[in-house]
């Protein structure tokens, strides 16, 4: 576990914030999965650390070991080496016992697949009041219970109908209420907009939303929908089995205002992937040289015919024109902080 504490510490470190809000920490995350004697390495040793109360969104080429991770913060997967923790249990050590109850208690889960979630045979209110059954819940709280997630996710009306008199919106809506019947401190949703239109596919991610403003549910969900990921603070982007790059935005409520700022995930032993959008534009491949500045590193292509000062982020008459409001040899980034100049720095 000394793995799990250094990550603590690092992510602590670099986020300057209070750990112990952390409900998933997954640390140096590895499945391998073996078919017909061809290993396939879905995860590769990735790192994640998500708070209490977040909704964060997962984004990534098909392959990338998205559906991967869902599964083994769900408990219907086991890693193959790594830490994964989830509200404090230790995920990779749990019987099949604890395991059944981690997934009836803790986690809540959406298949893209509206036929996945749901019993075709039972109605709206039967589907969510099934899982209270199975956890023993009296009839009156399955009953209040049932009444009141239906009615906060906007699906009252589909109380009494079967699933094929529903849409696909408003299934998924009943499947997101049948996921948080048991309370769960996780909701975890598997591209749940995949089937769907876009604006069926907004109300659906609006529940979610929900899920998360109104009842304090921490939820994680996977998606392809450019619009959708634009919707939250937190996209994650997984790549090759690794977490790769992170855009924080500081307008959450979907109103298109605000900024959002792209950052690379740096790991403990200071790996970091670039963005093949940025390495490919300036011939990136191989090796590339670096240079330390007080307050950022260089990173340039290695053409030992180019120099540096060519290829700084930002010129010097980019600079000041950005910098005009500001002090010399500065420029004034969107957060508010000075930061010096590129290749004024050393000045
Ligand atoms: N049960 C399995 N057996 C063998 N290989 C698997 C299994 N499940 C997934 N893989 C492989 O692991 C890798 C990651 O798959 P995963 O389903 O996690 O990707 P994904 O990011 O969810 O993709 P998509 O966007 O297409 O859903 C892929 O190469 C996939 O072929
Ligand atoms: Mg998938």
């Amino acid at each position: 576990m000394a793995g799990l504490e250094a990550l603590r510490a690092d992510t602590a470190r670099s986020t300057g914030g209070d750990y112990s809000d952390a409900l998933i920490i997954c640390d140096r995350l590895v499945r391998i999965y073996s078919a017909e004697g061809i290993e396939v390495q879905a995860l590769q040793g990735l790192d994640l650390a998500i708070s209490r109360g977040e909704l964060t969104a997962i984004v990534g080429a098909s392959g990338s070991g998205k559906s991967t991770l869902m599964n083994i913060l769900a408990g219907l997967d086991a890693p193959t080496a790594g830490v994964v923790r989830v509200a404090g249990h230790d995920l990779g050590s749990m019987s099949a016992r604890q395991r059944l109850l981690y997934r009836r208690s803790v986690v809540g889960f959406i298949w893209q697949q509206t036929s996945r979630n749901l019993l075709p045979y039972l109605t709206g209110l039967q589907n969510v009041q099934l899982p209270l059954r199975l956890a023993g819940a009296s009839r009156s709280v399955r009953r209040s219970r049932s009444h009141e997630l239906l009615e906060v996710l906007g699906v009252a009306h589909c109380g009494r109908r079967r699933p094929d008199q529903m849409s696909g919106g408003e299934q998924q809506r009943i499947s997101i209420s049948v996921a948080l019947a048991g309370s769960p401190s996780l909701l975890l949703a598997d591209e749940p907009t995949g089937e769907l239109d876009s604006e069926t596919a907004a109300s659906v991610f609006g529940a979610l939303q929900t899920a998360n403003s109104e009842l304090g549910v921490t939820v994680l969900v996977v998606t392809h929908d450019a619009e959708v990921s634009g919707m939250v603070r937190r996209v994650i982007a997984i790549r090759d089995g690794r977490t790769s790059t992170e855009t924080l935005r500081t307008d959450s409520d979907g109103s298109g205002q605000g900024h959002s700022v792209e950052y690379a995930v740096l790991d403990r032993f200071g790996r970091l992937q670039l963005p093949h959008d940025m390495t490919d534009t300036l011939g990136m491949r191989d090796r590339v040289r670096l240079e330390a500045k007080p307050d950022h590193i260089g990173v340039w292509p290695d053409h030992s015919a180019i120099p540096p000062a060519s290829s700084t982020p930002l010129s010097g008459s980019d600079a000041e024109s950005t910098a005009s409001d500001t002090q010399p040899g500065q420029i004034e980034e969107a957060n508010g902080s000075s930061t010096p100049v590129p290749g004024e720095a050393d000045r």
